[in-house]
């Protein structure tokens, strides 16, 4: 019976444990998570979403403070169109996260970053061309292009030293996702190097609309796989969503996967970033505590905890100090809605907003709860304390635990001291 380290990844001169952490915005898929999945020899992403907050918060940077203090006389005003970001600062939040991480790499594997362009930052093009660079620049080893067409990112980084070396892959949902994407490309003449499918089984926002249910994770793999081989295109694909044990992750790499992409599983290991009593949350979590509803300001699904208390929230936006989900005239569905319910209750002191929420705030606070269909699972991959409270993971055990289970075999961490 196979494991996952009969099979390896290839890419370029690469061999790696064909084992991927996928990104896990904002920074729930922390440095320390990538550097584990390097250092086991597989392949890590940090995720590029806010980073100026997240670098505030992990080194002490101000460019929240900053941004906020520029735009203060606009927190009441509806208009948001003239709140920007710096693009400067961007880019160095981007550098000083990257390149701490690519600084502490150990082992042969690889750390890559994961970017959103549904993070539109009220500048669109400008905003994530900043990204994309500042990422090449601090040495990452790779880019996944996240859910969302990203149709121009590629020229985006054309003039980039490192557009060709370094490894571009690209997430998509359907072979119609990939079909255009290629076919708009065309002209770059640069294939991406790997393709994750992602199914409607994984966490985050779904490349899928609420009928997400109806839709199969091997049987879009076979189509795309079929499709690459009529073309003769030789790309790698790398499933996700929903891949639980190591047995599910040999299943698809006996079809004929290079790799598969997992997070929802890394999400109660001490190196992720949610706070701890988040994370007894996900382990307590049964099925019907998990739903996939429509609140994030993207009109992408997403999954997340019931409990979560991003839903209903109803907290004035907070664009000035984040503002990473305004479309680049200033809106954003949550402003819409919260000003819907202000009108609504003119003297209400606090509103409550069910359709959609800040996102940014509720992201940056752990607030919303996204997480994979298989969360309610997490509880059998650990032990119950005498406290009742589960034990958390190491990333290294579940790593582990993908890389050499066999016979859909879970196995449980070493009894923790007490
Ligand atoms: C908590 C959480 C946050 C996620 N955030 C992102 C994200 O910011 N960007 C992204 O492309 N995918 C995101 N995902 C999707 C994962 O990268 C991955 O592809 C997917 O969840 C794999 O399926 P699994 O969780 O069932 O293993 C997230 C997943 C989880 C569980």
């Amino acid at each position: 019976m196979k494991s996952v380290d009969d099979f390896r990844l290839k890419l370029g001169e690469h061999e790696l444990v064909p084992l991927i952490i996928g990104g896990m915005g904002v920074d729930i898929s922390t440095a320390e998570l990538a550097l584990e999945a390097a250092r086991l020899g597989g392949v890590g992403h940090l995720s590029d979403a806010m980073l100026p907050t997240v670098t505030d918060r992990l080194l002490h940077t101000n460019f929240v403070r900053t941004k906020l203090r520029q735009y203060k006389s606009n927190v009441a005003n509806a208009d948001k169109s003239t709140v920007q970001f710096d693009l400067e600062q961007i880019a160095e939040s981007t550098r000083l996260h990257v390149s701490r991480a690519m600084e502490a790499k150990r082992g042969t594997g690889m750390i890559f970053v994961n970017c959103m362009e549904k993070l539109t930052m009220n500048a669109p093009r400008e905003t994530l061309r900043v990204r994309l660079h500042g990422a090449l620049s601090a040495g990452i080893d790779g880019i996944t292009l996240s859910a969302g067409l990203h149709l121009g990112s590629f020229a985006l980084m054309e003039d980039h030293p490192r557009f060709r070396d370094a490894k571009l892959g690209i997430i998509v949902s359907s072979l119609r996702a990939l079909q255009i994407f290629l076919r708009k490309n065309a002209k770059l003449n640069r294939l991406p190097d790997y393709i994750v499918i992602e199914g409607p089984l994984a966490g985050g926002h779904l490349g899928f609309g609420m009928d997400w249910n109806k839709y199969d994770l091997r049987e879009i793999c076979k189509e795309i796989y079929l499709y690459l081989r009529a073309e003769n295109l030789e790309i790698p694909i790398i499933p996700a969503g929903g891949i639980f044990t190591g047995s599910d992750a040999v299943s698809f790499l006996e079809m004929g996967a290079a790799a598969v992409q997992v997070a929802t599983r890394f999400t109660v290991t001490r190196e992720c970033g949610l706070p701890e009593k988040i994370v007894q949350e996900y382990f307590k979590a049964n099925e019907e505590d998990i739903e996939v509803n429509m609140i994030s300001p993207t009109g992408y699904p997403m999954r997340m905890l019931k409990k979560s208390p991003a839903i209903g929230a109803g907290i004035r936006p907070n664009c000035e100090a984040y503002g990473y989900l305004l479309d680049g005239n200033g809106n954003c569905a949550y402003i819409t809605a919260y000003n819907r319910e202000v009108a609504a209750h003119p003297n209400a002191r606090k509103i409550s907003v069910m359709d959609k929420t800040c996102l940014c705030t509720a992201m940056r606070n752990f607030d919303c709860w996204t997480c994979g269909h298989n969360t309610y699972r997490l509880k059998d991959t650990t032990r119950r304390l005498a406290d009742g409270t589960y034990q958390m993971l190491t990333a290294e055990h579940v790593f582990k635990d993908y890389q050499f289970s066999t016979d859909n075999r879970i196995s449980l961490p070493n009894v923790h001291p007490q």
